[in-house]
C-alpha cells in the first residue's frame, strides 16, 4: 500500500483529499498544527494523524521517513491572514520550505506535489495565462508561494520528482470548511442573509471545484514520475467574473436575493488557462462553480455549518485572529 504525507491535510482541501486518497487505498498520514481542529477529519484504519509544526524540523525528520510521496499544502493560506503578522506568514511559508524539501529527498520521496497557486502571476495583460509566463506576484503570500516553486524545482533529480500545482480558488463544501472564498461567500451570504455585496464586479476570477481539486492531487500521485517530474501545471476550471458569479449564486437560491454593487481598488483580473494539465495528464475538471453552491446550499439547510455568518472556524483570518500563533 502506497503512503503519502499529506502536510497541512486538516485545512479546506486536505480533509477532502484525504478522504478521497483513503477511498482509493491509499495510507494517509496528515501532518498539521490542527489550527480548524482534528475532528474534520475521518477515523480510519489508514490514517495517521499527526498533530505538529512545520517549523519543527527534528518531528519532521521522525515523520517523514517510510513514506513514498509527499503533498505540501501547509500554509498560512490566504492575503489577509499572511498580512497579520508578515513575520510568522513568511516562516510558516517561506522559512520552513527548504528544510521539508531537504528532509523529503533525504528520506526518498518518490514524489513532492507542492500546492502554489494562481496567485503568483499576479495581473497580466495576456487574455490566456499560461504556465511559461513570467511570474508577478503581488503579495507577499504570492511572492513566497513564488520563492518556494523555485526552491523546489532547484532540488529536483533523477531520484526526487516534483510538480508544482499553480490552483485557481478553490469552491464548494469540505468537512473543514472555508467560507472566505469567492463562491463560499457569496453562497453564504446570499443563503444566510438574503444579500450578496460585489465589489467591482467585471475582474475575471478563475474557480476550481473541491472535488476537482483534489482530483488532480490524486491524477499526479497516479501518474508515472516520468510524465510530472519538474513540471508545473495550473488547475482552475470555470473563469466567470465576479458578477456573474454573483448572479448564479443569486439564481440558485429560492428567496429572493439583494445584489449591491460598489467600488473597489482591486481589480486583479485574470483567466487562467488549465490546457497544459488537460493536454500532458488528460485531467479534465467534472464539477461546475453551481455544482459547489448547490453542496453549500445542502450543507447550510441541513445545518452542517454552525453560525456560518460569523463562526471564526470558516474564516481563516478570523481563526488566525482568536489563536494568536507565533
Ligand atoms: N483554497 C484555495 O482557494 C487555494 C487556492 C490556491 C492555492 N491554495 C493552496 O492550497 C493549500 C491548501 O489550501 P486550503 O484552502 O486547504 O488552506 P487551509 O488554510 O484550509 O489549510 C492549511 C492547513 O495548514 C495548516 N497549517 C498552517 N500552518 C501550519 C504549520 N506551521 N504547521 C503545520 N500545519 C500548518 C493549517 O492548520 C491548515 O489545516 C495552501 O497551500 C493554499 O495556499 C488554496
Amino acid at each position: 500500500m502506497e503512503k503519502i504525507l499529506i502536510i497541512g491535510g486538516a485545512g479546506y482541501v486536505g480533509c477532502e483529499l484525504t478522504k478521497l486518497l483513503l477511498s482509493k487505498n491509499y495510507q494517509v498520514s496528515v501532518f498539521d498544527l490542527m489550527i480548524y481542529g482534528e475532528d474534520k477529519l475521518p477515523i480510519h484504519k489508514n490514517l495517521n494523524k499527526i498533530k505538529g509544526d512545520i517549523r519543527d524540523i527534528d518531528l519532521l525528520e521522525k515523520i517523514v521517513p517510510g513514506h513514498d510521496s509527499l503533498i505540501h499544502l501547509a500554509c498560512i493560506s490566504n492575503d489577509p491572514s499572511f498580512e497579520l503578522n508578515p513575520l510568522l506568514g513568511k516562516s510558516i511559508n517561506y522559512d520552513s520550505f527548504l528544510p521539508i524539501v531537504n528532509i523529503s529527498k533525504k528520506n526518498k520521496i518518490k514524489k513532492f506535489i507542492y500546492a502554489s497557486s494562481s496567485s503568483v502571476y499576479g495581473v497580466k495583460k495576456e487574455n490566456n495565462v499560461t504556465e511559461d509566463l513570467s511570474l508577478e506576484p503581488l503579495t507577499d503570500y504570492s511572492k513566497y508561494k513564488a520563492m518556494c516553486e523555485k526552491i523546489l524545482l532547484d532540488n529536483q533529480s533523477s531520484n526526487f520528482c516534483t510538480t508544482i500545482l499553480r490552483p485557481a480558488t478553490v469552491c464548494g463544501y469540505s468537512s473543514r470548511q472555508r467560507l472566505d472564498v469567492i463562491v463560499n461567500i457569496f453562497t453564504n451570504l446570499a443563503f444566510n442573509n438574503n444579500l450578496i455585496s460585489v465589489f467591482g464586479g467585471n475582474q475575471l476570477r478563475p474557480n476550481i471545484h473541491i472535488k476537482d481539486m483534489t482530483r488532480a492531487y490524486l491524477n499526479i500521485l497516479q501518474q508515472s514520475n516520468l510524465n510530472i517530474d519538474g513540471k508545473i501545471y495550473n488547475v482552475g476550471y470555470e473563469n466567470k467574473s465576479v458578477i456573474d458569479i454573483a448572479n448564479l449564486v443569486k439564481n440558485c437560491m429560492d428567496s429572493e436575493i439583494k445584489l449591491i454593487t460598489e467600488e473597489t481598488n482591486d481589480n486583479r483580473s485574470y483567466h487562467v488557462s488549465s490546457e497544459k494539465i488537460k493536454k500532458e495528464l488528460g485531467f479534465v475538471s467534472n464539477f461546475t462553480i453551481k455544482d459547489a453552491i448547490i453542496d453549500l446550499i445542502s450543507a447550510f439547510t441541513s445545518n452542517k455549518l454552525v453560525d456560518p455568518l460569523k463562526n471564526p472556524d470558516y474564516f481563516n483570518i478570523k481563526k488566525m485572529q482568536s489563536i494568536n500563533l507565533k
